[in-house]
């Protein structure tokens, strides 16, 4: 067992872990976000005096309202009007800081629903095809986000049942449940996720002659601004709240060019222990397929779209389509309430499916991948996504994921420019190959890419460079960003490792060959915006080898980072950084938790 709950004592623990895995394994299979059964957040604080108490309540309720205007449904009396009314909501004075937050999440669950209804209002007024579509973007990115603060609100269960279950369990007062510093991971997640779904929206309409652009902005800046201030408040309750985590990282290293700290850090937390994760696995089935797809008429199906409508909506269980080798020309999407879907081929490069959408051929970046995943607990193995637009199509996605918890095995995604849309939530690929040649790994989901080949392919022209990624981070508080770990950065072609999409972007690149061809400045800037963000990023390298892993010419700025301490190395290993003992299980994909070499 980790240290992090030696203090709730032995025997507590064990049931309190034995429960936890039952409920993960029906969770991992839940029909939300898979979600974890609601607990406790944010409990075990504890403040001096009463006024102290108070004092946090109210700095909460400020920081719950700041920047809300008069417009928007939660925007009623504006900043004064909203405090009031949250005030009333939370009960009062005194009840303590989580119905603050549980209020202002209600609030801004509202506002999401309403901002659908406003975009929705906004579809009659679009006059060509580029603008209807960024509509219909938005209205799905929206219901993206109405999903994910749900999740977050069930995942705030009524205190009194919980205080009672923590009783039971003995775990009340004391050290807080493995549950708990779940739930508040969980929550972290899926708030950074409903953030970049409105960035992600009004992108959409990038190109078009901006006059509804403006109107659709006006429409989400409220809802932004609430879920901008609901990670806020989750990172002021996260540092009144014990942590529990092992041995954090305190000393400070020496980068190349300042140094790297935990304090730096998010506390992304939660540790299990090996016993559970070695429970998990012993209850592991040998996977069933449910449909077959083959072209040849010998499975159920003769196209991967037709098994996905088909399949159950809303699925507890894995449900499992093997698609037979050939290749599939169809633009897939698996929406929201296909939950669970398996997707098995017979390998990369033998079962492939096939498009050639682009923004050059007049789709958003969002509608251009080949296969879009929203549906949660999504996997998928021995298949290739290929998006052929070609190298002068400009954005042109294989695939796109805004699936929580989903696992990506032994998988080709090919394509030129941002092959691989890690959009939002957690996400894990093992023993993959990703090929492109311009930001080809790019988004703002939270993601482990281990073991991976990440290809650079020919430039389409001269001029051209080859950036793996382009991480997308835009607010500190979000907890996203990507971890390339074990992997390959096969770069025969001049290649950097990562450009800032948006200020706050982070890649960390562990234990990874590096090609040739990785520059020796290894990172670049983005293209027209000076120095921008070079501060604020977050970019590192730990113990990474070949020929193109030599950091003495590495970039100078704030944010990059040579990272030299394991501890602050394992911040974005399996365990830590998507906590991924807790769902990768039971998903049966190899994983490695930890760094190789510690
Ligand atoms: C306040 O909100 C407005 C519009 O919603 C936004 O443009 C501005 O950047 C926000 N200010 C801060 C300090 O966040
Ligand atoms: C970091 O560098 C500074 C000066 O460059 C030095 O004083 C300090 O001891 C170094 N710290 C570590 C942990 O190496
Ligand atoms: C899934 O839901 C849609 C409506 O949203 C319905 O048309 C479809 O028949 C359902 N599919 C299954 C397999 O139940």
């Amino acid at each position: 067992m980790a240290s992090s709950t030696s203090e709730s004592g032995g025997v507590s623990v064990t049931t309190a872990c034995l429960v936890v895995v039952v409920l993960l394994l029906v969770a991992a299979c839940g029909g939300n976000g898979g979600s974890a059964a609601a607990a406790a957040v944010f409990s075990g604080y504890k403040f001096e005096s009463h006024g102290e108490a108070e004092a946090f309540e109210a700095a909460l309720l400020q920081q719950a309202c700041f920047n809300v205007t008069s417009l928007g449904a939660a925007g009623r009396g504006g900043s004064r009007g909203c405090v009031s009314r949250l005030d009333t909501a939370r009960g009062g004075a005194g009840s303590g800081p989580v119905p603050v937050l549980r209020a202002a999440l209600r609030d801004t669950l509202g506002e999401a629903v309403s901002a659908v209804g406003a975009v929705t209002g906004l579809a009659s007024l679009s006059n060509h095809a580029g603008e209807e579509m960024a509509v219909r973007d938005c209205i799905e990115l929206l219901g993206y986000s109405v999903d994910e603060l749900g999740w977050a609100l069930d995942a705030m269960a009524e205190p009194d049942s919980i205080a009672e279950e923590e009783y039971a369990r003995g775990t009340l007062g004391s050290g807080r449940s493995a549950r708990s510093r779940r739930a508040e991971d969980d929550l972290h997640v899926w708030l950074s996720a409903a953030l970049g779904n409105q960035y992600t929206c009004v992108e959409s309409f990038h190109g078009t002659d901006g006059r509804l652009l403006r109107r659709v902005e006006a429409a989400v800046a409220q809802l932004t601004q609430l879920v901008s201030n609901l990670l806020a408040m989750h990172k002021r309750l996260r540092s009144i709240t014990p942590l529990h985590h092992h041995a954090s990282p305190t000393t400070h290293k020496n980068g190349t060019d300042g140094a790297v700290s935990s304090s730096e850090l998010p506390p992304w937390i939660t540790d299990v222990d090996d016993a559970e994760l070695a429970r998990a696995r012993s209850g592991r089935k040998a996977m069933r397929v449910d449909v077959v797809v083959a072209q040849d008429g010998s499975g159920r199906y003769r196209s991967v779209s037709e098994a996905v409508a088909q399949a159950p909506n809303h699925s507890k269980r894995r449900y499992v389509i093997y698609v037979k080798r050939g290749v599939y020309q169809e633009n897939v999407e698996v929406k929201k309430k296909k939950t669970n879907i398996v997707i098995v081929g017979e390998g990369m490069g033998e079962t492939i499916i096939t498009g050639s959408r682009s923004v050059a051929g007049g789709w958003t970046t969002f509608r251009s991948a080949t296969f879009a995943v929203s549906g949660a607990g999504f996997m998928a193995r021995d298949v290739t996504f290929r998006n052929t637009a070609g190298p002068a199509a400009h954005q042109a996605v294989a695939l796109r994921v805004d699936s929580d918890r989903s696992a990506f095995f032994r998988v080709g995604v090919e394509g030129h420019q941002d092959t691989l849309y890690a959009h939002s939530l957690r996400q894990f690929y093992r023993d993959c190959r990703v090929a492109g040649t311009v930001d080809f790994v790019f988004g703002n989901g939270i993601a482990v890419i281990q073991r991976t080949t990440l290809a650079t392919l020919p430039p389409a022209s001269p001029g051209q460079v080859a950036s793996v990624t382009a991480q997308g981070r835009r607010d500190p508080n979000q907890n996203t960003g990507f971890s390339i770990h074990s992997c390959i950065v096969e770069a025969k072609h001049p290649t950097y490792l990562g450009r800032p999409w948006k200020p706050f972007s982070r890649v960390v690149v562990m234990e990874s060959y590096l090609g040739a061809g990785v520059q020796s400045r290894g990172w670049l800037e983005w293209a027209g915006a000076g120095d921008a963000g070079l501060g604020t990023l977050f970019y590192g390298e730990y113990r990474n080898y070949g020929p193109g892993a030599g950091v003495a010419g590495r970039v100078r700025w704030p944010g990059y980072h040579v990272i030299m301490d394991a501890a602050v190395a394992s911040h974005f290993t399996v365990r830590r950084f998507i906590n991924g003992l807790a769902w990768l299980p039971s998903t049966g994909v190899t994983f490695t938790a930890d760094l190789v070499r510690k």
